[in-house]
This record gives structure tokens, sequence and C-alpha cells, in this order.
């Protein structure tokens, strides 16, 4: 099939961007969007053309790099995937899409495609992490877990820190990501010390870093390509409120 691309182009963080237009034939449905994108850019390389800027890494959906916006849509238009699991079996023949990076404060973009998503790993550097005395392993069962806690603490770190989140919220707030990354570690019984000082410390974070509030939109939740449930959001606010508490 044959699809018209409109891409953002934009050389440099500070520099000015516009959308350049590209059409690419030959797209088989197996392909992955991210395959279009490399067949796009080894025949601009070929022309001596500069490819297209875009991040990726696992390809199969697990490591957060690759994504931005398709036509309106975070990771595009395949509910629960990223852009790397999207195939171009979901787009039809002489259809027109258009390649945006995440727009938002806290995402500068850096070249085409790619934004900077360090605001995301510095949220996770200020209280994401569970404090432990160094020394051997503690003995695997010494602290039991219960089975409906570990499945709702797995499913809060299936979150990628890709960011979409942030991108498709019109505050640009980056709740969902937050409350994520507190809850995985706030729901077993070796978060419990820090879990009030840890969601004060990641929410005040990401105030710093740019994001706004949450105002309860859902887009968060819509885009998100991991199905995290806005409901962490709550929690998180519950856990803000306990280490509010703590400190005064
Ligand atoms: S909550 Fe979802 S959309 Fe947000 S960073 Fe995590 S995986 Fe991406
Ligand atoms: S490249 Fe890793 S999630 Fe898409």
């Amino acid at each position: 099939m044959k699809l018209v691309l409109h891409v953002w182009r934009q050389p440099a963080r500070d520099a000015a961007g516009r959308f350049e237009r590209f059409e690419v034939d030959g797209v088989s449905g197996d392909m992955s969007f991210l395959e279009m994108l490399d067949l796009l850019n080894e025949r601009l390389i070929s022309a001596g053309q500069a490819p297209v800027a875009f991040d990726s890494d696992c390809r199969e959906g697990i490591c957060g790099a690759c994504g931005f916006v398709i036509n309106g849509d975070a990771h595009g238009p395949l509910p629960g995937a990223t852009v790397c699991q999207l195939h171009m079996r979901s787009f039809h023949d002489g259809q027109e899409l258009w390649l945006e990076p995440w727009r938002s404060r806290a995402f500068p973009v850096l070249r085409d495609l790619i934004v900077d998503r360090d605001a995301l790993d510095r949220i996770i550097a200020s209280g994401g992490y569970v404090s432990v005395s160094t020394g051997s392993a503690p003995e695997a069962n010494s602290v039991s877990v219960a089975k409906a806690d570990a499945d709702r603490a797995m499913d809060a770190a299936a979150c990628i820190g890709c960011g979409a989140c942030a991108a498709a919220c019109p505050n640009g707030s980056a709740a969902l990501f937050t409350a994520a990354k507190i809850a995985h570690l706030g729901l077993l019984p070796q978060g419990q010390p820090e879990r009030g000082s840890r969601a004060v410390a990641m929410v005040k974070q990401a105030d710093r870093e740019g994001f706004g509030g949450c105002s309860n939109i859902g887009e968060c939740e819509a885009a998100c390509p991991k199905s995290i449930p806005a409901g962490l959001i709550a929690r998180m606010n519950r856990d803000f409120l306990i280490g509010g508490r703590r400190r005064t």
C-alpha cells in the first residue's frame, strides 16, 4: 500500500519546526509502524537526505522509548499498544498520517519525533525506590505478600515510562505515570515505611518538572499502552495526604 506522511521535522531543541510531506509506497500490512519508518529512512538516506529521527529500543512494547503522536492519538489508533506494536494493517491504502512528537512543556523536542523524557527519570529518582540496608539478600519468604496485592503491584509496575499519559493530557499532567510508580512500591509491605514521604517527594518533583495537575479528564488512561488505571491517581493523592500529615 501507499501512504502519505506529514512528519514533524525539527533539527534541534530551539529550532523552528514544520511538517514535511512524504509519499511511501511498497508498505506491507505486516510491517510494524517503525519498520515503515525504517523503509522511509533507507530511501531518504539513499537520496542523500536526512532521515526522520525517532526513538526506539526494544520494539516489543516494554521499554517505552518509541512513543509519538499519529493523527492526534498518542501511540496511534490501536488501544493498549505502543507505536512499535502497531502494524500497518491498522491503516488503509492512500491514508494520510500526521506524525508529531509528544507535545508537553516538560518534554522538549530534541529532534523530529524525539523528545527529552528525562523529567520522568528525575521523578523516579526523587523517591521511586525502597531504601534498604546493604548486606546479604533477605530470605525470600520472610515477608509474605498477599496474592491480590502482588497482582495489583505487578499491574502498576507494567508502566513503561513512555510519557503518553502526559502528552495526551490537556493539563500536561504526569499524574498517571507518577501514580503507577508510587503504587507498585506502596502496595507491597516493603514499600510501607516510605509510602507517604515517597508520594510527597515524587509529586513535588513532578510539579518542579513543569507537569500540570490532574483534573480527572481521563485522557491518560485512554492513551496508556499498558492500561494503567486512572484509579491509581486517587491512591497517589491518599498517599500524598498521609505523607503530608507525617511531616506536620
Ligand atoms: S502510565 Fe502508561 S502512558 Fe503513562 S508513562 Fe506509564 S505506560 Fe506510558
Ligand atoms: S521500542 Fe520499546 S516500547 Fe516501543
